[in-house]
C-alpha cells in the first residue's frame, strides 16, 4: 500500500526574521514593483516580493537598444532606472503592502553616503520586512571600481548599511569575482542577516555586420538558464563558508531548478529572467516544489536545505 503522506508539505521558511509563507520571491528588476504582474499573478501566493532597485534619487537609466537575447538567457543594461525613494514610499509601497507577502526593498547607489541615505529612509516604514543591498555598483568616489568586486569596499558598505537600520539587511553579492566566499564572510563579518545570490555576470554581445555591440552601453548583464549552474555553485561555495540564510537566484525556471538551489544550501529562491518569458513563472515553480516535496513524502521543505551529498 503507498504510504505517502498526504498531508501539504510545510513551505514556510523564517528568512533571517522575515516570515515567508513559501520560499518562492522574485528576483529584483525582473517583477516591476509587484502591480506590473498582478494581473497575472495573486500576490498573496508568493512568499515575498522583491522589488526593483530603488536609489536616493531617481534615476533615468541607459539609452536603448537595453536588452538582447542570448542563447538560454539575456543580455540587460537597463541602468537602474528608478523614480527614487520618495516616489517609491509615496507611488508603489501602498499597494504593494496591501498584499499577505513579505516586500523586500532591493536598494542601491553610486555612494556610501546614498546607500546609507535609502536605507535610513526606509528604517521602521510598516510594510518593508527587509532591505536587500545590491552591491554591484560602481563607488563613484573611488575612480568606479564596483563595491562588490572588493572585499573591503564590500564590508565598508555593508558595515554602513548596517548602522543605518534595523531592518534585517540581506546583502545581495555579484557574481563577478574570483572567490564568492571571501565576499559572504565579509558580509556576515558587517553584521549582515542574510546574503542573496547571484547577481548578474558581466558579459558582452557585438553585431558582427554593423561592427557594434549590441546594448548601447556596449557591456551587460547576463541572466537566465545559461546562469543557474555558476549560481547553484555558489551558492553552495557561500552556505559553506558561513551560517547565513541565502536567498538564491540564477536561471530558475521551475519547482526543480529552485530545488537545486534549496538542496545547495538556500533557504529560499528568486525567479527572474523565467518572468518575462511566462509571467506566471513564480507559480509553476512553487507549484513544481509541491508536488516535487509531494511525490518524495517529505512534510517540511526546510528539511531539504543545505541536504546535497556532495560526498
Ligand atoms: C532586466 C533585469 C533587471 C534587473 N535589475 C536588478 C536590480 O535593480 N537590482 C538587483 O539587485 N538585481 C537586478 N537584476 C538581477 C536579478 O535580480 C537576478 O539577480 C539575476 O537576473 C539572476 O536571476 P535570473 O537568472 O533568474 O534572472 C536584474 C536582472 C534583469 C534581467
Amino acid at each position: 500500500m503507498n504510504q505517502k503522506i498526504k498531508t501539504k508539505p510545510d513551505l514556510s521558511v523564517n528568512f533571517a526574521g522575515i516570515k515567508l509563507k513559501n520560499p518562492v520571491l522574485t528576483a529584483s528588476g525582473t517583477f516591476g514593483y509587484g502591480e506590473e504582474y498582478a494581473e497575472f499573478v495573486d500576490l498573496n501566493r508568493l512568499g515575498g516580493v522583491i522589488v526593483k532597485g530603488v536609489s536616493l534619487l531617481p534615476i533615468k537609466g541607459n539609452p536603448p537598444p537595453r536588452i538582447w537575447e542570448t542563447p538560454s538567457g539575456m543580455l540587460n543594461a537597463i541602468g537602474l532606472e528608478n523614480p527614487g525613494v520618495d516616489a517609491f514610499l509615496r507611488d508603489k509601497l501602498p499597494y504593494l503592502r496591501q498584499f499577505d507577502t513579505a516586500v523586500i526593498v532591493n536598494i542601491f547607489g553610486y555612494s556610501l553616503e546614498e546607500y546609507a541615505g535609502v536605507a535610513e529612509r526606509l528604517d521602521g516604514v510598516p510594510g518593508v520586512a527587509g532591505l536587500e543591498v545590491n552591491i554591484s555598483c560602481p563607488n563613484v568616489k573611488a575612480g568606479g571600481i564596483a563595491f562588490g568586486s572588493d572585499v573591503r569596499a564590500s564590508h565598508t558598505l555593508l558595515s554602513a548599511v548596517r548602522r543605518a537600520t534595523k531592518l534585517p539587511v540581506i546583502a545581495k553579492l555579484s557574481p563577478n569575482v574570483t572567490d564568492i566566499t571571501g565576499f559572504a564572510e565579509a558580509a556576515r563579518d558587517a553584521g549582515c542577516d542574510g546574503l542573496s545570490l547571484i547577481n548578474t555576470l558581466l558579459g558582452m554581445a557585438i553585431d558582427v555586420r554593423c561592427r557594434r555591440p549590441r546594448l548601447a552601453n556596449c557591456t551587460g548583464g547576463l541572466s537566465g538558464p545559461a546562469i543557474r549552474p555558476v549560481a547553484v555553485r555558489m551558492v553552495w561555495q557561500a552556505a559553506r563558508a558561513v551560517k547565513l540564510p541565502i536567498i538564491g537566484m540564477g536561471g530558475i525556471v521551475t519547482g526543480e531548478d529552485a530545488l537545486e538551489f534549496i538542496l545547495a544550501g538556500a533557504s529560499a529562491v528568486a525567479v527572474g529572467t523565467a518572468n518575462f518569458m511566462n509571467p506566471r513563472a513564480t507559480l509553476e515553480v512553487l507549484s513544481g516544489i509541491e508536488a516535487f516535496l509531494a511525490e518524495q513524502g517529505i512534510v517540511r521543505l526546510v528539511d531539504l536545505i543545505g541536504k546535497v551529498d556532495a560526498g
